[in-house]
């Protein structure tokens, strides 16, 4: 219900991940969508799904695809990410992984059958996700398709600044995730939301703190994933291409004290291939 009421307020972009368990609503929505005539064809939506670290070893990618496509119901996907810069042992799917089963991930051979899954044409477009700028040249190092995204937390309490300049001179779109902070969750901070200065700046433009976010990831030139359930914040969170933050205001919020909301010190272990979380991000942390 909740996807089909985002479909009729007009978001056209969804994203999943094996992960989630939403595939197989989301796939049921867009069936729906198609039978009520809120679109006329699937290629009106661009839909990206993930890659689990469970599945993050050569031979196990291009199965795991064919699952998402089957529980979206769809032939092909837009995106496929890898989730996570981790494999862990084949077969569990679940957050928090077990410490005992992280292994190195072999990011030449997994990206090889990534981009295998390009060409059979089960997904338009490949990508990373929570990748740093060192694991990114990594896989550029040996890609023959480059990765068209990388979807990070970015918010104005973690903008990222150094990756997105990476990303930029790469060709790499960045993707937000968490843009509003996702307070509330495992993934979660509350800094957002109850920032000072971000409140300051919503009331003084007359918009709510979370349209102030939004605009200004927009403003930063990348994509925007934002979540609601609820039917009037998802018209407030696209009622933000009509107006614009000033240079003041967009220079305060440049100057905030930078806090990474989801630092997945799960993927972090003694005897682990990430050892800190110095290393699970290359320092960028
Ligand atoms: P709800 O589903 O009740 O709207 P993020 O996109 O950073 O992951 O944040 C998602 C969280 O932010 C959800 O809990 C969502 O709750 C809430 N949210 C989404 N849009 C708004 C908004 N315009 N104002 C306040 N909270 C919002």
């Amino acid at each position: 219900q909740t996807i089909l009421e985002a479909i009729e307020v007009g978001y056209r972009h969804f994203d999943t991940a094996a992960l989630y368990q939403t595939e197989q609503p989301l796939g049921e929505a867009i069936s729906d969508a198609l039978r009520l005539g809120l679109i006329k064809s699937r290629d009106e939506l661009f839909i990206t799904s993930k890659l689990w670290c469970s599945d993050a070893h050569h031979d196990c990618v291009l199965p795991a695809l064919k699952k998402t496509l089957k529980n979206l119901k769809l032939e092909y996907l837009d995106l496929y990410l890898i989730h996570w810069p981790v494999s862990v042992k084949p077969g569990e799917y679940e957050l928090p992984v077990k410490k005992k089963d992280l292994v190195p991930i072999d990011l030449k051979s997994v990206w090889e059958a990534m981009e295998e899954c390009q060409a059979l044409g089960l997904t338009k477009s490949i990508g990373v996700s929570n990748f740093s700028c060192k694991k990114l040249e990594t896989i550029l190092s040996t890609a023959k398709i480059p990765p068209a995204v990388n979807q990070v937390e970015m918010n104005p309490m973690w903008q990222q600044k150094k990756l997105r300049k990476f990303c930029d001179e790469k060709g790499i779109l960045i993707e937000s995730y968490s843009p509003l902070g996702a307070k509330g969750t495992l993934w979660g901070t509350n800094r957002v939301m109850e920032c000072e200065l971000l409140k300051e700046i919503a009331q003084a433009k007359g918009k709510s703190l979370a349209q102030v976010c939004l605009r200004w990831a927009y403003e930063q030139g990348v994509c925007v994933l934002v979540k609601s359930f609820n039917k009037e914040r998802m018209k407030q969170n696209l009622d933000i291409f009509d107006w614009k933050l000033s240079a003041e205001e967009s220079r305060k919020i440049s100057q905030l004290p930078q806090f990474k909301g989801f630092p997945a010190g799960e993927f972090v272990s003694d005897d682990g291939p990430y050892r800190s979380l110095e290393e699970l991000w290359d320092g960028e942390i």
